[in-house]
């Protein structure tokens, strides 16, 4: 009864950090693609092809649903894959969805036309290919009127924290905050759009000010993901093993990965 938690590097952990606390019966097969990280600067094209690659090398493992813990394949592949790559017993899952929904206040599923909500100014931080896809602002178009959303790509972030360079990936979020505010001086919101961030998150917050509700996506994911098992039971894979698999050198990724969770994780070759 598997489920895979997909990313490029180590940004989905926090996810699945997050899913298997909240769901501590599910084993969970995580893949992290770091021979190719960071995506956020592939062209569409690249980041399907990769994406797909891991996600078949999930279903091997035995997850009949993988969640894709990274907005950048979930902006810019997701799509393409539900339409016309999914074999049709298997499903995939996107991270924006949860958290649109929470920005926008509905419940899961709610397919209701788009109405005024209470936040007007959004600050929108991910990568480059994510803000370019502008798959957040599609997404949101469905939920909401009326909301202006200035987003920052937010270059050389993912590759510090993949490197565990701290000091320097703190500097360019409050480099990436003040490029923002520039723009849009007091957002209300400010979304997380890159499952990196959220191991940035206190950066974000003090830059940004307290007033600014930061929202990042974990939990969020966490408990959508608990309500879909819940209404789809069946989508729980064959595997039983909880496991780490990664295209990049598994000795120097489980160091990052345990000194990134603050536990221990032992990463095996995909
Ligand atoms: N953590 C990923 C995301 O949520 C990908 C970052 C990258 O590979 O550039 O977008």
């Amino acid at each position: 009864m598997a489920v895979g938690i997909f990313d490029s590097g180590l940004g989905g952990l926090t996810v699945l950090d997050a899913v298997s606390k909240r769901l501590p019966d599910v084993p969970f097969v995580y893949f992290g693609d770091n021979a190719h990280t960071p995506y956020g600067v592939r062209d569409a094209e690249d980041i399907f092809n990769l994406t797909t690659a891991s996600v078949e090398r999930l279903w091997d493992a035995g997850c009949d649903l993988v969640i894709l813990a990274c907005n950048t394949a979930s902006a810019a592949a997701l799509r393409r894959m539900q339409e016309s790559w999914l074999p049709p017993e298997k499903r995939v899952l996107g991270v924006f969805v949860p958290l649109i929904e929470a920005l926008t206040e509905r419940k899961w599923g709610d397919n209701s036309p788009p109405r005024e909500v209470e936040v007007k100014h959004v600050a929108l931080f991910a990568t480059p290919a994510t803000v370019s896809s502008r798959a957040f602002q599609r997404e949101l178009a469905f939920r909401a009127i009326g909301v202006d959303v200035e987003a920052q790509p937010c270059g050389g972030v993912v590759d510090a924290i993949e490197d565990g360079d701290e000091i320097l990936a703190e500097a360019l979020v409050r480099s990436h905050v003040e490029a923002l505010q520039r723009r849009m001086p007091d957002p209300e919101a400010a979304i997380l759009g890159c499952t990196h961030y959220p191991l940035m998150e206190e950066t974000f917050q003090a830059a940004l000010g307290a007033d600014v509700r930061v929202f990042s996506q974990a939990k969020l994911v966490a408990s959508s993901l608990d309500d879909y098992l819940k209404r789809h039971p069946e989508m729980r894979g064959a595997g039983t093993q909880s496991m780490f698999l990664t295209t990049g050198d598994p000795q120097a990724v489980s160091n990052k990965a345990t000194q990134f969770l603050r536990r221990k994780i032992t990463f095996q070759a995909a």
